[in-house]
């Protein structure tokens, strides 16, 4: 059994030589969510100057018979700049390989082993690995028992709530339940949801009914208004944020402020986000494993703004996707941001980016 993951109360430091201890405390668990080619380490450290989760998770570790650890995603592990707890994300979908690749992983400061359960990615999915499995409860069963003996520290699992249908998500319960996770984050969507329907917050709802581990609420936190309505339909014990992190760093240090009710959520400003802008230029540049390429950079800098744009000027978004070199690129930035205006605490509607996040805030009806 591991040594648990509990949010709400208290949480033993295991004496084992890769743990770290997790975060305690009355108030809920604030992770960011794992995110390929985004939550490496030049992003963790980037969070962390603006206050960052309590938790992190790495990029997926793909498993496969000859498969060993991605060396650019052990780096977030072995050089975690934060001081902050770190899970590392496995996908895949046989045995041996996943119980070798957890010893090896073990070997580094992790706080825990996570099998991801959700990625939707067609080429994944074809495998049977990541959301593909979730058609097959029978072997996720085999995968978490075995799983759960191997892994030394905490073993949690991120997972979606079914592959075609929400009706799935019963029976992936009493899997789960089987399994003594220390932690099970749920994406509130099937696989076929892909990332822009509203998500299903009465699916991990019931998770917290059914199971004894701390259920972790994911999908369409965009700001402190949709985390809290999150937490109050289904009672989890923390959020994981994704997509909005990318959009508002300060997400995290504006949810603790509104769930200490203390007055000093960070209000930022255009100037704020350019301020951002520029770190996460430098932190990516100076942690990039190629040589600096300014239009590379620029390529790369071009996914972040796809999410830090929404909500603002849509010609903002409409000139930084035709931005060529960094003159041009930090040039708009400047135009666009360079003001001590607050920004929008939330992503147009319309964004395709972040949708459905409006039904978050409706309340469920009355049967
Ligand atoms: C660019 C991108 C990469 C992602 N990569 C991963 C991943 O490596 N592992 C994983 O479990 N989920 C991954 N996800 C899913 C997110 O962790 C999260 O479940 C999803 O974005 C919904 O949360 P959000 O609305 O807060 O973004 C990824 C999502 C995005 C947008």
């Amino acid at each position: 059994m591991g040594p648990g993951l509990a949010p709400g109360g208290d949480c033993a430091v295991d004496p084992a030589r890769t743990m770290q201890p997790l975060p305690t405390g009355p108030r809920p668990l604030l992770v960011l969510a794992p995110m390929q080619n985004v939550t490496d380490l030049a992003f963790m450290r980037v969070m962390e100057h603006f206050g960052g989760p309590d938790l992190y998770v790495t990029e997926y570790f793909r498993v496969y018979e000859t498969s060993r650890p991605d060396p650019a995603i052990l780096r977030s592990v072995d050089e975690n700049p934060t001081g902050k707890p770190i899970l590392a994300q496995l996908i895949g979908r046989d045995v041996g390989p996943l119980v070798r690749t957890v010893r090896e992983l073990e070997e580094h400061p992790v706080a825990g082993i996570d099998l991801n359960l959700g990625c939707p990615a067609p080429v994944v999915c074809r495998k049977d690995a990541g959301g593909g499995l979730l058609r097959q409860p029978a072997r996720i069963d085999r995968i978490l028992g075995a799983l759960r003996e191997a892994v030394q520290g905490r073993f949690t699992v991120k997972t979606r709530i079914g592959y075609d249908d929400p009706g799935e998500f019963e029976r992936l319960l009493e899997v789960f339940a089987r399994h003594d996770l220390d932690a099970l984050a749920i994406h509130g969507r099937t696989v076929r949801e892909g990332y822009r329907s509203p998500v299903h917050p009465g699916c991990i709802r019931r998770a917290v009914e059914v199971l004894d581990c701390p259920v972790i609420a994911n999908g369409n936190v965009v700001d402190v208004a949709t985390g809290r309505a999150y937490l109050r339909r289904t009672g989890a014990a923390g959020l994981m944020i994704g997509r909005g992190a990318i959009r508002n760093p300060w997400i995290f240090e504006q949810l603790r402020a509104a769930l200490g009710r203390r007055p000093d959520a960070p209000r930022p400003t255009g100037r704020d986000l350019l301020g951002y802008i520029h770190l996460l230029w430098e932190e990516t540049v100076r942690t990039g494993r190629k040589e600096f390429h300014a239009r590379r950079q620029v390529d790369k800098m071009k996914r972040y703004l796809g999410y830090m744009s929404q909500g603002l000027d849509p010609s903002f978004d409409h000139r930084i996707r035709r931005a060529i070199g960094a003159e041009d690129f930090f040039g708009i930035c400047r135009e666009f941001l360079d003001h001590d205006r607050p920004l929008p605490g939330t992503p147009s509607e319309e964004s395709k980016r972040f949708c459905g996040f409006r039904d978050l805030l409706a309340e469920p009806l009355k049967a």
